[in-house]
């Protein structure tokens, strides 16, 4: 479970603040989720994350950002595993999914005070 804090997570970047409360709802709507909800709110996820990180990734193209191979890289990364996992759920096999999604609120913390601040910061000069 990730927890919203508007201290924490609010880039002010509306697009992306709009789309990172979406991404902590949908991680935590995860947590309890059992069977076939648990697998349509997983493909969920992914479909969510997918336009999440392409926008982040135009963003990062149209402002030219420094640091856009790394960022886009590291998107590219998670998105790999969210997509990997993805085809194990749909075969009835969420053991990894639910490892995985463990260390997301981390992961997630992390890439937003780091990575996504750092693009935030550079959209708003
Ligand atoms: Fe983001
Ligand atoms: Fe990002």
């Amino acid at each position: 479970m990730i927890e919203w804090n508007d201290e924490q997570f609010l880039l002010g970047v509306e697009e992306m603040d709009e789309t990172h409360r979406e991404f902590v709802e949908r991680v935590n709507r995860l947590d309890g989720a059992k069977g076939e909800a648990f697998a349509a709110a997983f493909g969920e996820l992914l479909a969510h994350t997918r336009e999440h990180f392409a926008n982040e990734d135009r963003l990062m193209e149209e402002s030219r950002f420094a640091a856009t191979t790394e960022h886009r890289g590291e998107h590219r990364r998670v998105l790999a595993d969210l997509e990997r996992l993805n085809g194990r759920v749909a075969a009835g096999r969420p053991a990894m999914a639910r490892a995985y999604l463990a260390e997301v609120p981390n992961w997630f913390r992390h890439h937003a005070a780091t990575m996504d601040s750092a693009l935030a910061a550079h959209l708003k000069r």
